[in-house]
């Protein structure tokens, strides 16, 4: 199985648990603004973020927005807030119109217990690649 493993991170909550998915995946952990486009096809993409002031970052809309369906076999979601409901449905409902299959099981994990929650992610990521 191929996987990616990407996210959107302005204080650093989400990259921390985007690397500890990575960590369990086997692949590098790469910031959206830093690799707007997926350079290959892949089987797995993990896609994170979280939200600012009630709605997901713009950047990661975009990105999600503008994902080419071919280039995915399904995408599974994590993310880091305190509450990050909203922004897992929003980022679903762009998936589905687009056609991209979502997991129905996404990782989160709360701001105040990210190291708390690094094991789990990483767990989350191997466990995630395997089915
Ligand atoms: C300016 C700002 C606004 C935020 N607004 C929300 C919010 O509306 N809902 C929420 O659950 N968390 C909110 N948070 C908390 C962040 O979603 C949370 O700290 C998250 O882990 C940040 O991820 P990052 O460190 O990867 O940028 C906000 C944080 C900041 C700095």
């Amino acid at each position: 199985m191929k996987a990616a493993v990407r996210y959107f991170s302005k204080l650093g909550n989400t990259k921390t648990i985007a690397e500890a998915i990575s960590e369990g995946v086997g692949v590098k952990a790469v910031s959206i603004t830093d690799e707007p486009e997926l350079p290959e096809n892949v089987d797995v993409l993990f896609l994170g973020g979280a939200p600012y002031a009630n709605i997901m970052a713009p950047e990661l809309r975009a990105y999600a927005e503008n994902l080419s369906p071919g280039l995915v076999g399904k995408v599974v979601l994590f993310t880091t807030s305190n509450w990050s409901r909203r922004t897992v449905y929003a980022l679903r409902k762009i998936l589905k119109e687009r056609n991209i299959p979502v997991d129905p099981e996404h990782f989160y994990a709360h701001m105040l217990n990210i190291k708390g929650r690094a094991e789990a992610a990483k767990e989350f990521g191997k466990r995630k690649l395997l089915c």
